[in-house]
């Protein structure tokens, strides 16, 4: 039996300060948590949705430092953009703060102090690296050395972004600061730990055994941690960003970020209710939930939890959906290589379609694995989905009722077969949408109220209205009843997910407010009011859109690859006897085609200045075969001959490889004879 709650705290991943939101997070946390509570809400059930933007940590003081300028220049920058983008998404918070705010510095403060006081906390010394010049303890990010699996030579404490290996500072060969340039020196500091491993049997009994209903991908990530055993965690960092540890003895410390920030859903929701927050966090009567991503699951579901069953009188979390990754392209979402759809530009320049972005990243949310955000599957989308089924049918229902009623809701006669099948199709939606939207399938459900508009759809094409007009008015004013039922009922159904055309489509049929309870209901709207004058609630759109989107994605990616490539280590020595071994010759391309059956490669024929010869080349992918018609190229004559999918290739033809894997061929800047060597 489902307990039953008597109100629910929705908190949200509190993003970054150090760049706008972008689809990746929309997708995986507010888009999924703004629908939960829309619904609750709808409902009539207590619910609050709290965030705020996270403002302290090392990503922000790195920002701060490229652009030269305050790390709360910084944060101030971003809140004001996340806050207003979000509202202008309909991200419908109740309270939307920051880390930076005095309740949340006091509520942290004291959150410490309390464990302090408890003696939750391990103190341990350890070595960490320091720059005597910049007179700067260095984290993670700050250290920038040779990754020991790969040999990248930027390679950060934490991570190799070529390979993609987690690190300690302390792998790295050659450490550096990122700072000054110098070789760091390690010293001595002390910091506060909480001791995940005492906490370890509580929630593994917690979570394995109590929440075998969390999402397989969270509860599978728990465990893999919990059966890997928990280490004792730093809580607090040496830094001069953040908040100052309340202990003697530890100044210039701060508390780690994943300390205060999660502590920042408490201080939001006593920013909100002063009075009665704690209702929310410490009645056994109250859920709360959070929505975060997949790379948050460890941070709220043991390390989080840890921290409150250490101070004792909060409740821990009902659930915790978090979702898989949303890539961009095929590629992952990265704010540092600005490889990201940002919402604030999004909504400049795509004005009055908030809720086709809010449809997108529903109908393809990455619930249960990682999924791929495309411009070609955000037009099919919009195109196909909402324009055609959802737009196309609420537009047609109203403008049959103008042009045979003038826009008066006719009444209901006697229904016939086809009524009665079409208003048993849509009598369960209530009930299994509901039950996506509690269960955190949001894909699942959107799909449910879609197929409302398809039955609508389908009962207009099987009743044909516009036929019996002219033999049949009672029946017509049956049909159309109904169809506007129908309509009224997808106000309804979409108001979590589609907010903004929800809303016009109840104003334009006279609505007011709405209530969950409703859905499934033929009797919504009173026949003999009037409905308002159809707007098209979503537009076509356009290829040329699309492609300039595309295009802008492509130059980033040229750029990034300008700015990001480090040339390899120079290979060893090579005098000029090793060197004339490679007889390198120069010819002329004088016929091209594709090789059958094989999609990479090119058979060039090649004037040598002798009898001609054959070569086959990995290049069909960069080169249209009539492009290198007539191009001369540098090729190696005394490479084996070798056969390629049946053709015999008679030399190599040299050509560059680009840091994108794209090949191009090399050649003479001036026209030499065919045949001549390169030395
Ligand atoms: N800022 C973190 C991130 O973007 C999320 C913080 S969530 C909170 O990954 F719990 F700490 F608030
Ligand atoms: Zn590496």
């Amino acid at each position: 039996m489902e307990k039953k709650y008597k109100r629910t705290l929705v908190t949200t991943a509190l993003p970054y300060a150090n760049g706008p939101v972008h689809i990746g997070h929309l997708a995986g946390v507010y888009v999924p948590a703004d629908i939960y509570t829309r619904y609750l809400r709808l409902r009539g059930e207590d619910v609050i949705m709290v965030g705020g933007s996270d403002e302290h940590g090392v990503p922000i003081t790195i920002k701060a430092q490229k652009e030269g300028v305050t790390p709360q220049d910084i944060v101030d920058r971003y809140h004001k953009i996340i806050k207003e983008s979000m509202e202008g998404l309909g991200i419908s918070f109740d309270v939307y703060s920051r880390t930076t705010s005095d309740i949340h510095r006091q509520t942290a403060t004291e959150f410490f102090r309390t464990l302090y006081e408890k003696g939750e906390f391990v103190e341990k010394t350890s070595l960490q690296f320091y720059d005597e010049e910049a007179d700067q303890w260095l984290a993670d990010r700050y250290i920038i050395g040779t990754c020991p699996h790969c040999g990248n030579e930027n390679a950060y404490g934490d991570q190799c972004e070529a390979c993609g290996t987690s690190l300690n500072a302390t792998d790295l060969i050659n450490p550096h600061s990122a700072i000054t340039g110098n070789v760091p020196v390690r010293k001595e500091t002390k910091h506060w730990y909480m001791p995940l491993d005492k906490w370890e049997p509580r929630l593994r009994q917690w979570i394995l055994e109590e929440h075998k209903e969390w999402k397989p991908n969270v509860y599978g990530q728990c465990k893999s941690w919990l059966d890997g055993g928990l280490q004792p965690r730093a809580v607090t960092r040496d830094l001069n960003w953040g908040i100052p540890v309340p202990i003697e003895g530890a100044e210039g410390k701060v508390l780690y970020v994943w300390f205060d920030a999660p502590i920042g859903y408490i201080s939001n929701t006593k920013e909100l209710l002063p009075d009665t927050w704690e209702k929310y966090w410490k009645d056994p009567e109250s859920r709360i939930i959070h929505f975060i991503g997949k790379d948050n699951i460890v941070f709220h579901c043991l390390i989080f939890p840890a921290m409150l069953m250490a101070e004792g009188s909060y409740q821990l979390p009902v659930n915790v959906p978090a979702n898989e990754f949303l890539n961009l392209e095929g590629k992952k979402i990265s704010t540092s290589k600005n490889w990201a759809v940002w919402l604030n530009e999004y909504l400049e320049q795509f004005p009055g379609k908030e809720d086709v972005l809010r449809y997108v990243l529903t109908a393809n949310a990455p619930e249960a694995k990682d999924n791929d955000f495309t411009w070609a599957d955000f037009q099919a989308r919009n195109n196909n989905e909402l324009v055609a089924i959802l737009g196309n049918f609420v537009n047609r229902a109203m403008v049959l009722t103008h042009k045979y009623f003038d826009g008066v809701i006719p009444a209901a006669g006697e229904l016939t077969e086809v009524d009665r099948q079409a208003m048993a199709e849509f009598k369960d939606v209530k009930e299994t949408l509901g039950q996506n939207i509690e269960t955190f399938h949001f894909r699942e459900a959107l799909k449910d109220a879609m197929n409302l508009a398809r039955i609508g759809n389908k009962y207009l094409a099987d009743t044909e209205p516009w036929k019996l007009a002219k033999t049949d008015m009672a029946r017509v004013e049956t049909i159309m009843n109904l169809a506007l039922q129908i309509a009224a009922n997808l106000a309804i159904a979409f108001e979590p997910f589609l907010p903004f055309s929800a809303r016009k489509l109840r104003s334009m049929l006279g609505m007011g407010d709405v209530q969950w309870d409703k859905l499934g209901d033929t009797d919504i709207l009173a026949a003999g009011a009037k409905i308002e004058k159809p707007v098209l609630l979503f537009e076509k759109i356009d290829d040329s859109v699309v492609e300039a989107q595309v295009e802008r994605l492509k130059k980033i990616e040229r750029e990034n690859i300008l700015n990001n490539f480090t040339p390899k280590a120079v290979g060893a020595e090579c005098g000029y006897d090793d060197f004339a071994k490679l007889d390198i010759r120069v010819g002329t391309v004088t016929a091209c085609e594709k090789v059958k059956k094989a999609d990479k490669l090119l058979k060039l024929t090649i004037d040598d200045g002798m009898k001609g010869r054959t070569i086959v080349s990995g290049i069909a992918k960069y080169y249209e075969p009539a492009e290198l018609v007539g191009k001369q190229v540098c090729f190696i004559a005394n490479f084996p001959v070798k056969k390629l999918k049946g053709v015999e290739s008679q030399g190599m033809v040299l050509s560059a490889q680009d840091a994108d894997g794209r090949l191009v061929v090399i050649g003479p800047h001036g026209a030499v004879r065919p045949g001549v060597g390169v030395s």
